[in-house]
């Protein structure tokens, strides 16, 4: 068993955004952010994503809003930002509070803006595998994951616990795409008896959010284990009373897998990787240049905004 170090992929990908933005110097890419309320994960992620940025030698800005804040002020926004030429990539940080229809707000977004890929247009997009959109982060990052260790996905049966619109659907679709080729399970949580299609995954991806639900006799011997869970679960023995732990039993599947993501340090640092990467090219793709972010599944068409 070996376990897939996704900080140390991650670093890899950054030292590559890094060069490519030192090349386009005096342009600095720039992602805008959007966070609503203060959901405490939420503020982790966006001051990850943009500590990062800052490593990479990209630009980012903030923006607050109050958990009530309307729809239409945030389409104000948006709008403004989708008109500034000097922002490349918008990012509206999710979950959004309940008032809010995150894909109307998503929707929001100029299409060569969407640096996380989420508006309808897209993830459409993605569908019909055609280029010119990003995928989003988190599903990209699992494929760039999975192609850096040498995982053979063409012919593999890959299960996918969860069919959120973040991950399990777009990481469905990258699995499926021509060139990636792996047959694809979709299971959620209404899936009666998830063990029998969970020992058929030659790579398992768990996305669903619940706490080390899958368990060593739910794993074929040999499988590719993804773990995208970030669940904090209650720990006496931490400072802060609580821990970090995926949707996978990491000590008692780690020996079953031949390899395996940590929670945390595996998909989590791909994300803001990706996110980095996505941007660079919106910036790059905004100067001039030819896209290099999700290369073409079928022939190249022009990008056309
Ligand atoms: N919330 C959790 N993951 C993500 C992500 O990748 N993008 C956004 N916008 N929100 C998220």
């Amino acid at each position: 068993m070996s376990i897939i170090d996704g900080n140390a992929i991650a670093q890899q990908i950054l030292l590559e955004v890094k060069s490519r933005v030192a090349a386009i110097a005096p342009i600095v890419p720039h992602v805008a952010f959007v966070r609503v309320g203060d959901d405490p994960a939420s503020v982790s992620y966006v001051s990850k994503k943009q500590k990062t940025a800052a490593e990479a030698g990209m630009k980012s800005s903030l923006r607050l809003f109050a958990h009530d804040v309307s729809k239409e002020e945030l389409f104000a926004h948006l709008d403004t930002l989708n008109a500034d030429a000097s922002v490349h990539g918008i990012l509206v940080q999710a979950p959004l509070p309940g008032h809010l229809s995150e894909t109307e707000i998503f929707n929001r977004i100029s299409r060569n803006k969407d640096v996380d890929g989420f508006t309808t247009s897209s993830l459409g997009q993605l569908a019909q595998e055609l280029p010119g959109t990003f995928a989003p982060c988190t599903p990209a990052g699992i494929l760039e994951l999975l192609k850096r260790s040498g995982v053979k996905t063409a012919g593999a049966h890959a299960v996918v616990i969860g069919r959120s619109l973040i991950v399990g659907k777009p990481v469905a679709l990258l699995l499926s795409a021509r060139g990636t080729d792996a047959t694809v399970t979709v299971c959620h949580s209404r899936t009666p008896n998830l063990a029998r299609f969970t020992r058929e995954a030659d790579i398992l991806v768990a996305a669903i959010g619940k706490p080390r639900l899958v368990t060593a006799d739910m794993v074929k011997p040999g499988a590719v284990i993804i773990d995208v869970g970030i669940n904090r679960i209650p720990d006496a023995a931490k400072k802060t009373g609580c821990r970090l732990v995926g949707d996978v039993d990491f000590d008692n599947v780690a020996p079953k897998a031949s390899l395996i993501t940590p929670v945390p340090g595996g998909v989590g640092p791909m994300t803001v990787a990706m996110l980095m990467k996505n941007t660079l090219a919106a910036c790059e793709r905004a100067a001039g240049m030819p896209a290099q972010s999700r290369e073409p599944a079928t022939a190249p068409t022009p990008f056309k905004a």
